[in-house]
């Protein structure tokens, strides 16, 4: 197997089988390196669907959509690539749709969240807490809040609290005080090492310090990125646009990603039956979608041997079952 050296995209083979079924409108919410967009066009010509098929292929980073749009080359005629954030994912498909005579209704979502391989080596982007950077950690480079910004200007309770809500850190306060005790003796912290050497002088050492250090730079790409309060949105936002029998996969990688992904999921399957002690012969409101995966789709070991990444992976899926398509309007 050749590796990608941009980003070695996981489940490939579940999401082809999961989503492509027919000729119809995919989009990539994460398109990163493209992998996964270039597996299911592969798909997609291997059965005769790929003549009255279009890939919305969506990104906020710059480096990713020229990689993808390298790699997808071969595709060109079925592919529209767009720089945007999966948050606007309704907005995008109608444009991309109106501008290609299509009714925006799709047939599979995929979105493959967090960052890539590629924009954590890359140094300086500031993701990494292994290698010297600027403490940037934007996926969008335009985008006005640094990670720098955050750490330099929350106040302790601020610190804290992002600590322990974005990263489940145990000792978010400790940590929290010794980043500020730091800044107000030595002024401004501007890159990843320095504030890796904080946190570090302040963990017990061993494994436990790497834990905190991946929590910390965690919590603080979270907020950078508003990375869970966009999710929620895209997801309600990307169901309504799927067609009937459309499915949406979603391959998150912590906890907290994962908890929503399965709340909304859970929330769009469920029937409402009212107020209880009120027997309904019918529901007030079906439930638009079906879980295909009632436990989350995880990595075999042979593909976490391969590729570590792989072993936090978490794949959920869900089929509307209700006619759909993106709002009017
Ligand atoms: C895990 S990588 C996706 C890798 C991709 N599936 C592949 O096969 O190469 C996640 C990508 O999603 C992008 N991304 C994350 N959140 C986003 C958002 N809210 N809107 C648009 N792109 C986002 C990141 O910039 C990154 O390139």
């Amino acid at each position: 197997m050749v590796q990608d050296s941009y980003h070695e995209p996981v489940l490939v083979a579940d999401i082809v089988t999961l989503l492509v079924r027919k000729p119809g409108i995919y989009v990539d919410g994460t398109l990163g390196g493209g992998g996964h967009s270039l597996a299911m066009l592969q798909a997609l010509f291997k059965a005769g669907f790929l003549q009255g098929s279009l890939l919305i292929g969506i990104d906020q980073d710059d480096a990713a959509l020229r990689e993808a749009r390298r790699k997808l080359q071969d595709y060109d005629d079925s592919v529209v690539l767009v720089k945007g954030n999966f948050l606007d994912i309704e907005g995008i498909i109608k444009k991309v749709c109106s501008e290609e005579g299509l009714e925006p209704k799709v047939t599979g979502i995929l979105l493959d969240l967090g960052v890539s391989s590629y924009q954590i080596d890359t140094a300086e982007r500031g993701f990494s807490y292994i290698k010297e950077g600027p403490l940037d950690m934007r996926m969008d480079s335009n985008a006005a809040v640094t990670a720098a910004d955050i750490v330099n200007t929350y106040d302790e309770r601020e610190l804290a609290r992002l600590f322990y809500r974005y990263g489940e850190e145990p000792r978010s306060r400790s940590i929290a005080r010794a980043i500020y005790a730091y800044r107000e003796k030595n002024g401004t912290i501007s890159g990843t090492q320095e504030l890796a050497g904080i946190i570090r002088a302040h963990a017990h050492g061993g494994e436990k310090v790497i834990k905190t250090l991946s929590r910390v730079f965690q919590a603080l790409r979270i907020e950078v990125n508003g990375e869970l309060d966009v999710l929620r949105e895209a997801l309600y936002d990307g169901i309504d646009c799927l067609e009937e029998h459309g499915r949406m996969a979603v391959i998150s990688y912590h906890s907290l990603e994962d908890r929503i992904v399965k709340t909304v999921f859970a929330e769009k399957a469920r029937s409402d039956w009212g107020p209880k002690g009120v027997a309904l012969r019918e529901p007030l409101a079906w439930g638009t979608v079906a879980l295909l995966t009632r436990k989350p789709l995880i990595a075999s070991r042979e593909e976490i041997d391969l590729n570590s990444r792989a072993r936090s992976a978490k794949l959920r899926v869900i089929e509307k079952i209700h006619e759909g398509g993106c709002r009017e309007g």
